[in-house]
């Protein structure tokens, strides 16, 4: 953010395109999050924490509190899954509330939020490459690298890193239909990082599980309950039956803002359903190099869209976080965030 405006890579348009737009106003920014112009767990929350310093800084002076607070329950409207989103707003809006001077401190602590994530996230790299052997194939869902936090990335971060200790390694892209941030966003990623990989279909995963091709499994998360079910991209809970079928170790990578200590277990994490236009069209690059949007079904059928499943507790192996690989218990995950 530089004075009252947020800078954005759109990810709606990569990897065919690298755009930046800005974002003049908490409006802006509440829309970014919606149409997912910003999107990935972290990511969602450090633009919610600069979102809720816009609203400060826009509040006037009569009705200030009034304006804040209308703007906090909008900004915690835009979507419901990511427990960063809300572990943001709540911490930037607390931050101004204890302070003499609340648009300073929003800033503050929203600059402080997006520089804790960017280090959270260093430190998952450096926890979880730990895991990865040299000679490693390793498999990941969804887009949980430096476009979806501040910097860094979660799932992605162990493998940037193990790459940086001239490990061998591969990867295995889902797909992620129906909005491709892993054909689109992670591919795009990992190209620009030189790691060799390639992207297979969302289904494929338990075929290559079962032919000893997949040697450990490492997503991300948007929110895991205290009991360590975790939600995180749909088609991830199948991933992680087939790992456990095939004894493939399943890890989740994620800063310890991720953890909703609100909520007991997977069943209370909220759902997002998104628009059914999402399964029924694509979007791609034509061969004269336009970015056009095409129906890929019989018109009028109808989609079912939910955004997210939750992976039980017992399918994880363990859950990457800035304090260490902590156990998807209860007891652990408590002595981890040391509650
Ligand atoms: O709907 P999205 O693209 O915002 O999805 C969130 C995610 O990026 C994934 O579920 C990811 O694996 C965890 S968040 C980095």
């Amino acid at each position: 953010m530089k004075g009252g405006t947020v800078f954005l890579i759109d990810q709606t348009v990569l990897p065919f395109k690298f755009s930046i737009v800005r974002s003049k106003s908490h409006f802006e920014t509440c829309t970014a999050i919606k149409n997912m112009t910003v999107r990935g767990a972290g990511a969602i929350g450090g633009a919610a924490a600069y979102a809720m310093a816009q609203a400060f800084l826009e509040a006037p002076e009569k009705g200030f509190w009034k304006y804040v607070d209308a703007a906090k329950a909008r900004i915690a409207a835009t979507r419901p899954t990511a427990q960063n989103l809300f572990f943001a707003i709540d911490r930037t809006y607390q931050a101004a509330k204890a302070s003499k001077f609340p648009r300073e401190a929003a800033v503050r602590e929203a600059e402080r939020l997006a520089d804790r994530d960017s280090e959270a996230c260093k430190k998952i790299g450096e926890y979880g490459s730990r895991l990865i052997k040299s000679g490693f194939n390793i498999s990941t869902h969804c887009n949980a690298g430096w476009l979806a936090f501040v910097d860094y990335g979660s799932a992605l971060a162990p493998i940037y890193r193990a790459k940086k200790q001239k490990k061998k390694i591969f990867v295995y892209v889902d797909e992620t239909r129906p909005r491709g941030q892993g054909a689109k966003l992670t591919a795009w990623e990992l190209k620009n990082e030189k790691v060799p990989f390639a992207i297979v279909p969302d289904a494929a995963g338990a075929h290559f599980m079962s032919r000893g091709l997949i040697d450990i499994v490492i997503v991300g998360a948007d929110r895991i309950a205290v009991n360590g079910d975790t939600a995180n991209k749909i088609g991830t809970l199948e991933k992680a039956i087939a790992a456990k079928r095939y004894g493939v170790p399943f890890y989740i990578a994620a800063p310890t803002s991720t953890f909703d200590l609100k909520c007991s277990s997977g069943r209370y994490i909220p759902i997002e359903e998104r628009s059914q236009d999402e399964v029924l069209f694509q979007e791609g690059l034509t061969e004269k190099g336009k970015i056009e949007k095409i129906l890929i079904a019989p018109k009028g059928s109808r989609a079912f869209n939910p955004s997210f499943d939750v992976t039980p507790a017992e399918l994880i192996t363990g859950i990457i976080t800035e304090r260490g690989i902590v156990k998807p218990s209860k007891a652990a995950i408590l002595k981890a965030l040391k509650v």
